[in-house]
This record gives C-alpha cells, structure tokens and sequence, in this order.
C-alpha cells in the first residue's frame, strides 16, 4: 500500500537538498502539476513560481477557478494569457503529434522568459509514470507524446524536477489528499488541454464548440451522479469530430459537425473500460448539446470503445 506521509516527508527532504535557487513551475491547475506544486512550495515556499498559461483551450470557467485555487492555498503564483500565440501556432495544424509538440514548446519557452525574468534555475513538472511510459521509453512503443514529455526542447537551459515520475494517478490523488490540495478528486485533464479533444484544426471556433460540450457533459454526469442514477465515472468528456453530417434543421437540410462523448473508468489511465451510462442520461446530453450548439453541430455519438485498443483521448 502506498504510504503518501512517508513519500511527502522524504520528496521535501530530497527537494530542499537538491533545490538551490529559485524553481519554476507550469501549473494547469490539474491533479498532477498541483500537487507537484503544492510538494515543492512546502518544500521551498516562495523560491517557487507557480505560473498558469491561459493557452486559450482551457475548460469553461477553469482560469477563475484556478487562481481562486492558487489564491486559497496561498502560492506564490502568477497568470499569464498567452492564447493569441497559441492559436497562431494552431493554424493550419492537423497532426496530433504535432499538435502535441508544438504546444508543448510553446509552453516551455513561455516557462523560460518566466523563468529569466524571475532568475530561476529549475523547472518543476508534474509529469507522472504513464506520461512517460506512454511517450516511450525506450522498452515500450511510443503511443502518444504526453505534453510534459514531448514539448521539451534539447536545447532548454533549466534544470528539471519531476518529483511524481515514479507515480501513478491514484497515488498522486492520495497525496493530494494527504497534502490538504482541493483539486484531489477532478478527473484528469490532459496538458495541451481542449486541443487534442479538436480532432483538426484548432481555432477559436472549434475550441468554443468542444468547450461548451464539454462543459454539458460534466454539468449533466455530475447532476446525475449527485442524484445517484449513476456513479461518476473516472473520466468524462466531449470531442469535436471533424467530418460533417447530413442532418436537418427546422424542416431544411443541415450540414453539420459531430460531437463524440467519451467517459471511461480506470485506476490508472493505463487501461480503461467505457462506462456504460444510463441511455436517459446520454439521452439529455445529446439534445442538450444539439440544442445549445445547433448552428454547428446536428450528430451526438457515444464512444464504446475500451482501452486498449482506443486511448482515452482522441490524438
Ligand atoms: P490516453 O489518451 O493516452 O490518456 O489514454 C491517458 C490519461 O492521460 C491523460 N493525458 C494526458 N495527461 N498530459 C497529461 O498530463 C498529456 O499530454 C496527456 N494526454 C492525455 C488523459 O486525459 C488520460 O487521463
């Protein structure tokens, strides 16, 4: 059994005597890079930077939310809105592993400016066991390049403390627990956030559509989950397909969009079964979403599909 007392006390330890400066780190406001900086701020206090990149394809609601966070755990933090150099540097870009790398490096030398300007030494990143196992290390194939993985440049001039590498999802979940940090139960959230849930290009537009589905998913399975005609499950998101669908609209032909809803449950995000939903349920959010979004999108689909063979996300 993971004892989380006992990694939190000896990771301070490890921090403070590895830790000579200032340290830097992304903080999405997510389980893994929250927790990671709640550790090395109890480690170092403000030696820390904690900055949040508004990339611009975060969730509804999420950058208020978070700096509330920051603010109540008290973090030496800072917000930086950067969305207009993400969506120029989503034009035209269709590959999800390009996708994933270019948002990863525009993170990082985001981080970097950051990091001269606040004189820090060190990037701290929450990246965990599947981030990395995931991207490939050298044993395993490569299936995707996880955000905090792919996105980093040879050429970066910090040095970087990953004090969550060895763990997975439910360890880092105990001990934000045990650390008091409020975002222990949110479900995961990937790094280059709504963007790989945008299967295409991702502009302002398409970001809009996957953000409000998203937000309709989550609304709907957590009212039901608190009324208790269904159990929450581990993770539960909307994605915007690219291809467009016969449809029809107050008695005329439309041409629109498809939504797919994707929950699954797993302990890890190793593996993961679809979760098999109540049809009422699915049935709300699909008219709630053609109704809401229905200038765009006339095609609601509930992903079955396990993993393996699928992943979790989409790209
Ligand atoms: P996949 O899609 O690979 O996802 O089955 C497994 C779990 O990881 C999350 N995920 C990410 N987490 N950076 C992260 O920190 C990433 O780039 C990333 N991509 C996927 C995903 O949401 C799921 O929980």
């Amino acid at each position: 059994m993971f004892d989380a007392e006992a990694f939190v006390n000896e990771e301070v330890k490890r921090i403070r005597d590895t830790i000579r400066g200032k340290a830097i780190i992304a903080c999405s406001g997510g389980v893994d890079s929250t927790v990671a900086a709640a550790l090395v701020s109890k480690a170092i206090g403000d030696r820390l930077l904690t900055v949040y990149v508004d990339n611009g394809f975060m969730r509804k609601g999420e950058t208020r939310e978070v700096e509330d966070l920051f603010k109540r755990v008290g973090m030496n933090y800072l917000l930086v809105d950067a969305s207009d150099d993400f969506f120029s540097a989503m034009i035209g870009i269709i590959d999800p592993e390009e996708k994933r790398k270019i948002i990863g490096n525009q993170f990082i030398r985001i981080f970097e400016r950051e990091a001269k300007k606040y004189g820090a030494s060190y990037l701290v990143q929450g990246t965990i066991a599947p981030d990395w196992i995931e991207s490939g290390d050298g044993t395993r194939g490569k299936i995707k390049t996880h955000h905090n993985v792919g996105g980093i440049p040879d050429d970066m001039d910090l040095e970087l403390i990953e004090p969550l590498r060895d763990l997975y999802k439910d360890e880092v979940r105990m001990i934000a627990r045990y650390l008091g940090v409020e975002v222990a139960e949110r479900q995961p959230f990937p790094g280059p956030a709504l963007a790989v849930r945008i299967i295409g290009e991702v502009n302002r537009e398409s970001v809009a559509i996957v953000r409000e589905a998203c937000a309709i998913v989550e609304e709907e399975m957590e009212r039901a989950a608190k009324a208790g005609t269904m159990i929450l499950p581990w993770q539960y998101f909307a994605v915007l397909l690219p291809s467009h669908t016969v449809g029809v609209r107050d008695s005329a032909r439309a041409y629109g969009r498809t939504i797919a809803v994707r929950a699954v449950e797993s302990i890890d995000g190793m593996d993961a079964a679809y979760s098999k939903i109540p049809h009422e349920i699915l049935d709300r959010i699909s008219t709630r979403i053609t109704d809401e979004l229905n200038d765009s999108i006339n095609r609601v689909v509930y992903d079955i599909t396990n993993k393996p063979p699928a992943t979790i996300e989409y790209e």
